[in-house]
């Protein structure tokens, strides 16, 4: 009876020491995100840039092993995302969250990491204000207006004077409208309409046939990468606005490389400002777009900016955890994370110390034919941009 009881206990405490030494050895990253739904693509962009850097560099980093914990939102939804971001905290104590495709869902977490001290890499999130919310956030991605602001320089340059904008109604539409109609004024623009669709199941046609009625020389367009790109260039090239001399003009989310090949010839031309393009010529793009190919399935289609913001968001992590020698928490990541550059596959890019988002090239790109694919071709940028919306 004794001996069975003391074998009991030894078997206990070794148990329980080796899942101490387990999760000693382990970093667990909770990856918030939309796997599911009409956004469904964000996530699976996101989890396949994430693996790609693990594929290339191993899953270990200064003797830590990362796991990532993946939690699907189904799409914009601020109070599930909350509540995940609480459960892998207190429960699967994780010491990074990171993901958050939509503006909402990053929003809904920041009191939550402000609260744990938990540091949050955000992939794509793209409203300015985000990074505010918190002191414990960073952003690998892009801010919106970061990518408006040339998109409205690059018009001006090229004659265009006046200019209709249409956006999505929530955050990084309303970040969008606000820096081009701020930059393009201020240059001499003049904006003639704006309209603002909803983020939920829109329906292009009206605004569309106002756009055409209105006989602008460009349309601004910002709208979440994905289907509804897909659904507006149909109906702009329906309704033969081109035809009418209207030029299409957009921030790179429109002409997201993932879908570019379901939009078709139509885009042929199309003219978008943006940080990342897979058709980028660098070295290290090369070797991002093979362990994308090699990490996943080819399913998961064709790699985007949110793909290559995922690969981001593990180098800042495999940084911090190497800086911090293993010993993570809230306040040594940020001080890691504060002023770290990097080559991204888009380019040179660092965190802003001030601002925690990222400075990074923007370029201006046109979709053409490489190597008998459609591709976004960048012809033109501006160097070590940083969020002009704060
Ligand atoms: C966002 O919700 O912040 C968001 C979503 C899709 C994009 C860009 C920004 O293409």
């Amino acid at each position: 009876m004794q001996r069975t009881f003391t074998r009991t206990l030894l078997v206990g405490l070794l148990a329980s020491l080796s899942f101490a030494t387990g999760a000693q050895n382990t970093i667990k990253v909770g990856v918030i995100a939309e796997f599911s739904g009409p956004f469904a693509a964000y996530g699976q962009q996101i989890e396949a840039g994430m693996k790609a850097y693990l594929k290339q560099h191993g899953d270990t980093v200064a003797g830590k092993k990362i796991e990532l914990i993946t939690r699907d939102t189904g799409g914009p939804a601020p109070e599930v995302a909350k509540r995940f971001a609480q459960e892998l905290i207190t429960r699967d104590k994780v010491q990074f969250l990171a993901g958050f495709g939509l503006t909402p869902n990053a929003m809904a977490v920041a009191p939550v990491v402000t609260e744990a001290k938990v540091p949050m890499i955000i992939s794509n999130a793209a409203t300015s204000v985000i990074t505010t919310r918190s002191p414990y956030i960073a952003r690998v991605s892009m801010t919106i207006p970061q990518v408006s602001a040339p998109m409205a320089q690059w018009a001006l340059k090229n004659g265009v004077k006046q200019v209709y904008t249409v956006v999505a109604d929530y955050g990084p539409g309303i970040d969008a409208e606000t820096q081009f109609t701020k930059t393009f004024k201020a240059g001499g623009g003049e904006v003639v309409g704006t309209l603002r669709t909803p983020l939920q199941n829109p329906d292009f046609s009206a605004a569309i046939q106002r756009v055409k009625d209105a006989k602008p020389q460009a349309v601004f367009v910002f709208l979440p990468a994905g289907e509804q790109g897909i659904a507006f260039v149909k109906g702009f090239n329906e309704r033969g606005l081109a035809k009418e001399g209207i030029k299409l003009i957009a921030t790179g989310d429109i002409t997201d490389d993932h879908v570019l090949d379901a939009m078709g010839d139509p885009t042929l031309g199309l003219i978008t400002s943006f940080h990342y393009s897979a058709a980028h010529e660098s070295a290290e793009n090369a070797t991002f777009l093979k362990n994308y190919a090699a990490a996943n399935d080819a399913k998961v289609g064709r790699a985007n900016f949110m793909a290559a913001a995922g690969y981001d968001t593990m180098a800042a992590i495999f940084e911090v955890v190497r800086k911090t020698n293993g010993d993570v928490d809230g306040d040594k990541a940020m001080a890691a994370l504060k002023g770290y550059k990097w080559m991204s596959p888009r380019g040179p890019v660092m965190i802003d110390p001030d601002t925690r988002d990222i400075v990074q090239t923007v370029y201006i790109r046109k979709v053409e034919k490489k190597d008998g694919k459609l591709a976004n071709v960048e012809f033109d940028k501006i160097v070590d941009v940083k969020d002009p919306g704060k």
